[in-house]
Formats: structure tokens, sequence, C-alpha cells
């Protein structure tokens, strides 16, 4: 990789934090990475990843020698002059946007005039323009984060677009921040900071609302006896509409859209614009992750004393991150509704054990599934897709599986002896009007 690369700072070293530092260092800068948790800081240190992301274990093994962990802040100003704020922003009880952690590393830049702040950070639109008049002399510049997790490295390394927003004064260091991006392609959007904020809170939102969109389409195909696999591939192929993000399910949830929704409306709000659609979005979200209890009521009556196993924890696949997972909504409504929850997760179990209060963790599928009256798939881990469905029938007091993610064969699943229902889902063995027992 090329030598002599410009050193790059990175502060907070999470999943973003930790992505852009590994990416950077791929890419041939020197990289000095700052976090206040001094465990996780000792761990990367030693070569130990902190989160399952694919491909990162390697990356960092790549790129040792360029990658510097610490906990020091002067060590890092010291080494570089260009700083990406990657720091958590979660949600307050009121549902803004917490910027303390912004706040407490804004506190300890210097307005020198020669540090940039690059914030990587989601924050609310307005932040940009409020920090540059706290600290003028701090050149400041927005580029925020598309990755997902899962997927992060590959998109950190092939971005569909790069933002860069920056104010009047600041163009020096936009240009910086232009030319570290430049070896990854992808368009560059060079904007405002405000707009440069917003596109990433919009970006979050529309996505958002394309999910709760498929969900209630896949809701009334229910009523209708249509598929909303077919309806969204039929949607999708209009290049004005576009397949990603159809699928219908039990929700999103994650680190992201849960906040950021939050954050959007309650920005609108506090301007005084009531964000209607949003609102909706966000209910919708919330009652499909409940569908699930009706679907499980058709079936099996009361769910007192009725063990349900849930295949994945984790909000998505390829992540151990629980973060407002649908697991976390699942499992405490249906032990709610006096049902004993069993789950299994292929790597989050660690991460969801402190979280799920009296749901038994399970170290397979099978093992999960063990006599259980029935299944809900939460999360589409690709083992699911191969598992021994036959094998998983016999085991179960009743073969029932609710595909909350209709990751699934219909199928092959009747085939293998289950009643299957999935989420709007048309599915020959399974009519969405059956009765309980
Ligand atoms: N996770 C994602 O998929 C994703 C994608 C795009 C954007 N974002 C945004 O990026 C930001 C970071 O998200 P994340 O998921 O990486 O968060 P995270 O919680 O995984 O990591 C944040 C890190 O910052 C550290 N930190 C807090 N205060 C600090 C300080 N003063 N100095 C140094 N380190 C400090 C924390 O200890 C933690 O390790 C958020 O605003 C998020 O909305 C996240």
């Amino acid at each position: 990789m090329t030598q002599n690369r410009e050193p790059i700072g990175v502060i907070g070293v999470g999943w973003v934090g930790l992505v852009t530092a590994s990416c950077f260092a791929e890419l041939g800068h020197p990289v000095v990475a700052r976090d206040i948790l001094p465990d996780k800081v000792a761990s990367l240190a030693r070569g130990e990843t902190t989160i399952h992301e694919p491909g990162l274990d390697e990356l960092l093994a790549r790129n040792a020698e360029r990658l510097t962990f610490t906990t020091e802040m002067a060590e890092l100003l010291d080494a570089a002059r260009l700083l990406f704020v990657c720091v958590d922003t979660p949600p307050t009880r009121s549902g803004d946007a917490d910027l303390s952690r912004v706040r407490a590393v804004i506190e300890e830049l210097p307005a020198d005039g020669e540090h940039v702040l690059i914030m990587k950070s989601t924050v609310p639109a307005g932040t940009g323009e409020a920090i540059r008049r706290d600290r003028p002399g701090l050149p400041y510049v927005s580029c925020p984060e598309f990755l997902k997790e899962g997927t992060a490295v590959a998109d950190f390394m092939h971005p569909d677009r790069v933002v860069i927003g920056a104010d009047a004064g600041d163009e020096a260091a936009s240009e910086a921040v232009a030319g570290l991006y430049e070896p990854l392609g992808g368009d560059l959007v060079r904007t405002d900071v405000a707009s440069a904020e917003m596109i990433k809170l919009a970006s979050n939102a529309f996505l958002a609302t394309k999910i709760s969109f498929v969900n209630e389409i896949a809701n009334v195909c229910e009523e209708v006896g249509a598929d909303v696999g077919e309806v969204a591939r039929g949607m999708g192929l209009d290049q004005r509409i576009g397949p990603s993000f159809l699928r219908a399910g039990i929700g999103y949830g994650g680190s992201c859209f849960p906040k950021d929704l939050k954050a959007l409306k309650q920005l609108a709000g506090n301007t005084g614009y009531h964000f209607q659609l949003l609102t909706a979005v966000i209910e919708v979200n919330e009652l499909q992750k409940r569908r699930v209890v009706q679907k499980l009521n058709n079936h099996l009556g009361s769910l007192v004393g009725k063990k349900i196993a849930l295949l994945g924890l984790a909000f998505k696949p390829d992540t151990d991150d629980m973060r407002e997972a649908s697991s976390l909504v699942l499992a405490p409504r249906l032990q709610g509704e006096g049902a004993d929850v069993v789950a299994y997760d292929p790597v989050a179990g660690d991460a969801a054990r402190e979280l799920l209060e009296g749901v038994e963790l399970r170290d397979s599928a099978l093992a999960a599934l063990e006599g259980a009256d029935a299944a809900v798939l939460v999360t589409e881990w690709s083992e699911f897709a191969t598992l021994d469905w036959s094998d998983a029938a016999s085991r179960m007091a009743r073969p029932l599986l609710i595909d909350g993610r209709n990751f699934l064969d219909p199928k092959k699943l009747v085939e293998a002896g289950f009643e299957y229902e999935g989420i709007g889902r048309a599915t020959e063995g399974a009519p969405s009007t059956a009765t309980a027992d």
C-alpha cells in the first residue's frame, strides 16, 4: 500500500471508529485511535477485535504497524491533524440526540487552526453551526458515515457516495478530507455543513420508511391473500422504486435507525414542525414486532407455559450488536404472555445474556428447538438457511415456525414437516387463517 500518507486521528473506537481507523490504515495512513475505555484500547492494542464485523480482524492484523490505540488525546493530537470524531450519539429520554460525548471531545481539541474536526458521528442538523460558533479557529467538516454493520468494511472501501460538508472559511479542510476519500471512488457530494447533516438523517429516515411501508403492505397482503414477496419484486423492478429495503419482516432495529428517526422527529418538533410521516413510520415498526405474538396466538391459543424458541437475537445478521434488536421487544412480550423463551444466536449470545432476563440461551439452533412448541426466526443468519429442518421438526413438540424475516423457503419447511408462516407471505400449508387448537 502507498507510503507517506497523511496521519489520521480517530476519536471513539466503536463500530464506525474501528472500521474508519482500520480502513484508512489499509489505505496506507498511519492512524492513531483514541477511546476512553481502557479495556477496549488494551484489547485492540493486543490485536483483539472488540466487535464482530466480517473482514475486520484481517484488516487489523494486516495493518497493525500503522495502527496505534490509545486513551491519551495528547498522543493523538501530536500525531495527526485530521481528526475523525466517531463517538456515540445515543438518544436522550426526550428522543433528542445526546451530544454530551461530542461536546466532551470538542472541549479537548485545540482551536489552533491546525487541527481539523471531521464529524462522522450522526448529529442533528445545526450541530456543526453551533460548534463553529463556539469554537472559531477549529476548522469543521461534516462527513457522515453510511456504513452498514455486517458489511461495514466493504461499505467503507466501496462507498456509493461520500458526503463532505463545509462552510465558508473551511475550504482547505474540506479539500483535505476529499483527498482522503479520493482513492475509494464513489460519488463525492460536496455541500454545506447543515445539508450534509440532513443528508445523513434523511437517508436513514427514508430507508426506515421503505421498511415500514413494505411491512404495512405485507399486513394488507395477509388480509387479501397476496404475497408480499411477489408484490415487492414487482414494485422493485420499477427503477423509480428499486428493489432494496423492500423485504417485509418484523421491523428494523439497530443502533442507527431507531435513534436517528427519533432525533429527526424531535429536531423537526423543536422547530415547531410535526413530522407526521416519521411518527407513523416509528409506530408501524413498533407494532410490527408485536404481530408475531398474534401469529403465535392464532396457532397455539394461549402462550402460557408454551416453550418458544427464538432463532437469532442480534438486530441483523453478521453482527453481535444487540442495540434496539427486535428480540429485545419480542422476548419480554412472549414472557409477558406466559411463555418460556429459549434462544440461540451464532455470535450475539454473550451480548444478549445480560439484556434478556429469564431467556435460556442455547449453543445451537437444534438445541434451542428441542421440545419447543413454536420457533420464531428473528435474525436471518445464513446458517439457518442450511439447518436440517427435518431433524429440527422431529425435535420440536410442535413444528411451527414463524419466519419473522421471510428468509426461509416455505415449501422446504412444509416438506420438512413444519407449519410455516411468514410475514405477508402466501404459504401453501400455512393459511393465515390458521386457528388455535
Ligand atoms: N454503528 C453504525 O452502523 C453506524 C453507521 C453510521 C453512523 N453511525 C454513527 O456513528 C456514531 C458512532 O456509532 P458507533 O456505532 O460506532 O458507536 P459505538 O457506541 O459503537 O462507539 C462509540 C465509541 O466512542 C467512545 N467514546 C465515547 N466518548 C469518547 C471520548 N470522549 N473520547 C473517545 N472515545 C469516546 C465509546 O467508548 C465507544 O467506544 C454514532 O453517532 C452513530 O449514530 C453508526
